[in-house]
């Protein structure tokens, strides 16, 4: 096989057979395929895009590169999460132990957060002493014994969609579809979970800006992960606004910590209930029920009985986190200055711009510019307006942490009209768009 004629082929829109989307992975992961031909075949792909049989076959090669990971000694059927990447989405943190409390075993690997949006590690290293850089001796051990284990992604999973997604982020082929699709499901497949939900966020703060983007990239990768004989199902949801009202690192623990105790915004909590229950589903819970809402409330009583925050309490021990932090969260980072934003005029909050909250909690250092920047626990925004709040002129909008005073200047240029007003009632924004279900693919 040459890949010069896999190159010539897909350019001229004929789809490429299984021992060809092999040829091109194994060989591109080992080296013996050069970057030039590889970009060359991914701006192909680009233009031409890929079947759904290519799409996944094209994911089982790049899952298949490296280690699959084998949760069976921990349970018989595993549940997983993902989230596209969104603005305050701590969700990863509060579902997981709420999950677990259910008594089903969850074993997650995780990332750090890039660019944009935060990483779930990121978030939990503000605890002090937190470790997620663990063995996979180590990730089993604590599975087992705790009954929940989040760590960081093994370097050894799924090696194939680094190398391609490097070349992608400088040849301009990150936005194609089934490129998108196929790298996220990748990791979830070599992750090991029988049953996975995805979060699939639509705005201004995510990679999908409209629902109808998130839908098909939703609906791209319930197929893969059916065809690869997963259960799953994907959730549309908004991301126009922040989730919740805090975003930055510690400022993040401790809404997820608030949320777990049944006290958190409405907007988290009823985002984590509903991801929950549809995760309880797939493991088997609640699945002779038509409808979620008897485990929605199960969830809801989870979260209120203290239940879920038990188990939160867990995995930090088990990691080595300090406890101390999550029962007295005025010990977590705090940052050395706080600048109260204000509402220059009255009437209704008619946005508060994910993006732009976004950029200036990078600003501030709470997120990475490149991977091997530090990043600062303490700092972050909390917001105190939703969209759709009536306001009146003077009122709190945002509280900006920050510790260094050049950065905050910067964090409040970009927030300068990141909030909206209206004379008229605005109404508030859905928290979600719909679902994609698997067993309808
Ligand atoms: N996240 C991924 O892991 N891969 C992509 O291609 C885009 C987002």
């Amino acid at each position: 096989m040459r890949m010069i004629d896999l190159i010539e082929k897909k350019r001229d829109g004929q789809p490429l057979s299984n021992s060809e989307i092999r040829f091109f992975i194994n060989g591109f992961t080992a080296g013996d395929i050069p970057d030039y031909q590889a970009s060359a075949l991914l701006m192909a792909i680009f233009f031409q895009g890929m079947s759904r049989a290519e799409t996944v076959n094209l994911t089982m090669a790049m899952a298949e590169s490296g280690d699959m990971l084998d949760l069976s000694d921990i349970t018989d059927y595993a549940v997983d999460k993902h989230s596209s990447g969104g603005v305050g989405d701590k969700t990863s943190l509060i579902v997981l132990p709420l999950v677990a409390s259910f008594g089903v075993p969850i074993a997650k690997m995780s990332g750090r957060g890039l660019g944009f949006t935060g990483g779930t590690l990121d978030k939990l290293e503000s605890i002090s002493g937190y470790d997620a850089n663990l063995s996979e001796t180590e990730f089993r051990r604590i599975a087992r014994e705790t009954g929940i284990v989040l760590a960081g992604q093994s370097k050894s999973m799924a090696p194939a969609d680094g190398k391609i997604y490097a070349l992608r982020d400088v040849t301009g082929t990150v936005a194609s579809l089934p490129l998108i699709a196929s790298s996220i499901m990748s990791k979830k497949l070599a992750a090991g979970a029988g049953g996975i939900v995805l979060d699939v966020k639509a705005g201004n703060g995510s990679f999908m800006k409209t629902p109808g983007e998130a839908r098909a990239l939703a609906t791209a990768m319930v197929r893969i992960g059916v065809d690869a004989g997963r259960d799953m199902v994907a959730l549309l949801s908004d991301m126009n606004q922040p989730l919740g009202a805090a975003v930055g690192n510690a400022l993040e623990v401790s809404e997820a910590v608030k949320t777990l105790k049944g006290k958190g915004p409405e907007d988290i909590h009823d985002h984590c209930v509903e991801i929950a229950a549809h995760m309880l589903r797939l493991a088997g819970r609640g699945e002779s029920r038509t409808d979620l809402t008897e485990t929605r409330h199960e969830v809801d009583r989870a979260l209120r009985s203290g239940d879920a925050f038990e188990y939160f309490g867990r995995m930090v021990a088990a990691h080595g986190g300090d406890l101390r932090q999550v029962e007295d969260l005025s010990r977590l980072p705090q940052a050395r200055l706080r600048y109260n934003l204000l509402a220059r005029d009255g009437g209704f909050v008619a946005a508060v711009e994910a993006d732009k909250v976004a950029w200036a909690a990078l600003a501030l250092g709470a997120g990475r510019s490149s991977k091997e920047d530090a990043i600062d626990h303490a700092v972050g925004i909390e917001i105190h307006a939703n969209v759709g709040d009536p306001v009146s002129a003077g009122e709190l909008l945002m509280t900006v942490h920050a510790n260094d005073d050049g950065r905050l200047q910067a964090a409040l240029e970009l927030l300068a009209d990141a909030v909206k007003h209206s004379a008229e009632p605005v109404p508030r924004l859905p928290l979600f768009h719909g679902v994609v279900e698997g067993r309808d693919m």
